[in-house]
């Protein structure tokens, strides 16, 4: 039986997927449904009760997202969460009407007596609006749980059926309160018992492939990356040997990398590993290229080619596993997860080819990040490899800016080595979220022992960001930066100075390429 839930259908808020993660993190498990979702698909993940998301429309308007027959009449507990609450009074006979104003950003409400939602909570809090439209009138049965003055029902209820609404977003952290008040949901509203943990995910997905590949074979393209290594252990625990891994070496990856990825497999996973050394071939295919879109091409198109070729060795292979995650699939908006796909070029595996007929299979679909690095724990992947930072498809070759060559790859490698060494020593690797080496075409003059130099530039870039979309430099002690450029002039030869990045995004960007 499926462990407990708390479904979430989803009426278009911006953050309808962030109620799912509290949720999750609360110790419950969760899943984003399509508003309209059937009444047994909501039923299949044995729910406990339902929270209704935000979302931009007003229930008034025409096509606005409606309330399913089944839902009106539910017999679960459901908190509804500002278009979720209009739309949950609105159907039950109450009046929704616009404002002339909107309420957006933080606001002050009272609650007006003591209940379950609230418990344990001060009488006054700071919570996140964002609506237009407001509740003229109650339906009947339901009363103010809290006001300001503004949003005369900030949150309302009705105990008899367990139905409440908050005008206001507990799932952002804005919202001070906003995580108890979730959890005075889940815990004293559904009777939750919280003991969904993100480790379920494996024994979830082992089950979920097993049932989907049958006795058929299955191919996985590690990148070296958290995300295709936990969905080959995934796939491997479901079906054993008749998974294949293939490992493309192209020659761009960092020290130790290619031999890290080989022996963890092959000699500890015991999976079978075809790993392909394709460095020559990518560099010549690189020899003189410069710009960083063609350099991406060129990656990419060779990518295809050799995991092509690699794939047609290998026979009846008819499922291809990719590190899919939840967010990619909310965002996609995939009609039915239970549908084979045929495979399209997909980002994850730096391009696939568009007409290999395999049937795709996803074994962390359901999960966010941090919930593929529990899982990557749970499976036994080293920490190293777990909580490694994001490396870009393209590989060093958009961290050599100008021309790529094995010289300069190797410089490049062994500068980014000692950074990494570094700053794990410091214990700060994981005080930053992306940290790295670049090597620049920019030569300058030095001077070392009694001699002139002439020799290269690397630049160190490491940023903190949630989401890689905007970033700010990492603040590094400077002792740290002192040491690991003192490291990096001494130890590679051919670099005399190095320089510390402080440009946040934007508007620069990440990567230097
Ligand atoms: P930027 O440089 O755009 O990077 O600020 C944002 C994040 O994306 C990664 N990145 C890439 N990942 N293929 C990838 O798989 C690429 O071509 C690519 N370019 C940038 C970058 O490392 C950062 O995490």
């Amino acid at each position: 039986m499926t462990s407990a839930s708390i479904p979430v259908l989803d009426f278009g808020s911006q953050t309808a997927q962030l109620i799912v993660r509290r949720v999750r993190e609360l110790g419950v498990y969760s899943e984003l449904l399509p508003h309209d979702a059937t009444e047994a698909s909501v039923h299949a993940l044995n729910p406990r009760g339902i929270i209704l998301s935000g979302g931009p429309a007003s229930v008034y308007e025409l096509g606005a997202p409606g309330m399913a027959e089944w839902l009106r009449d539910v017999d679960l507990p459901v908190l509804g969460i500002c278009y979720g609450m209009q739309l949950q009074s609105y159907a039950l006979g109450g009046v929704v009407q616009g404002a002339d104003w909107r309420e957006y950003g933080p606001a002050t409400i009272a609650t007006l007596e003591d209940h379950p939602l609230f418990a344990d909570l001060p009488r006054e809090q700071s919570v996140w609006m964002s609506h237009g439209d407001r509740i003229e009138r109650l339906p009947p049965g339901f009363r103010p749980l809290a006001q300001n003055a503004s949003t005369p029902f900030a949150a309302v209820g009705n105990d008899d059926r367990c139905w409440y609404g908050v005008q206001f977003h507990p799932e952002v952290v804005h919202t001070i309160h906003g995580r108890d008040i979730l959890r005075n949901f889940l815990y004293n509203i559904c009777d939750c018992e919280g003991d969904w943990r993100p480790a379920h995910f494996v024994a979830q997905a082992v089950e979920r492939v097993r049932e989907r590949v049958g006795d058929e074979r299955v191919l996985c393209a590690l990148s070296g990356g958290v995300d295709s290594a936990v969905a080959a252990l995934i796939v491997h625990r479901a079906i054993g040997d008749r998974l294949t891994c293939v490992f493309v070496d192209n020659g761009l990856l960092r020290l130790g990398e290619a031999e890290q990825v080989i022996d963890t497999f092959r000699e500890h996973f015991h999976i079978p590993l075809v790993a392909v050394n394709a460095a020559e071939e990518f560099l010549s295919a690189l020899e003189d290229v410069s710009d960083p879109e063609r350099k991406r091409k060129i990656i990419g198109e060779k990518f295809i080619r050799i995991f092509e070729r690699e794939a047609c060795r290998l026979e009846d292979v008819a499922f291809l596993a990719q590190g899919t995650l939840y967010p990619d699939v909310i965002e996609s908006k995939a009609p039915d997860r239970s549908k084979g796909i045929t495979i399209k070029t997909h980002h994850n595996v730096g391009g696939l080819p568009a007409d290999m007929q395999m049937t795709l299979v996803e074994p962390l679909r359901y999960m966010f990040k941090d919930e593929v690095r529990a899982a990557g724990l749970e499976l036994g992947l080293p920490e190293s490899w777990v909580w490694r930072h994001p490396f870009p498809g393209p590989g060093l070759a958009v961290r050599v800016i100008g021309a790529v060559t094995w010289e300069r790859l190797e410089k490049l490698r062994r500068a980014d080595a000692i950074f990494m060494e570094e700053l794990r020593v410091a214990d700060l690797y994981r005080a930053t979220q992306q940290a790295f080496a670049v090597l620049l075409p920019v030569q300058s003059v030095g001077v070392m022992g009694d001699g002139r130099t002439y020799a290269d530039t690397i630049a160190l870039r490491a940023v903190s960001t949630e989401d890689y979309m905007t970033a700010d430099w990492t603040r590094l002690p400077y002792d740290l930066l002192a040491r690991i450029s003192s490291r990096i002039v001494n130890e590679v030869p051919g670099v005399n100075r190095v320089v510390y990045d402080i440009s946040s995004k934007p508007p620069a960007t990440i990567e230097w390429e």
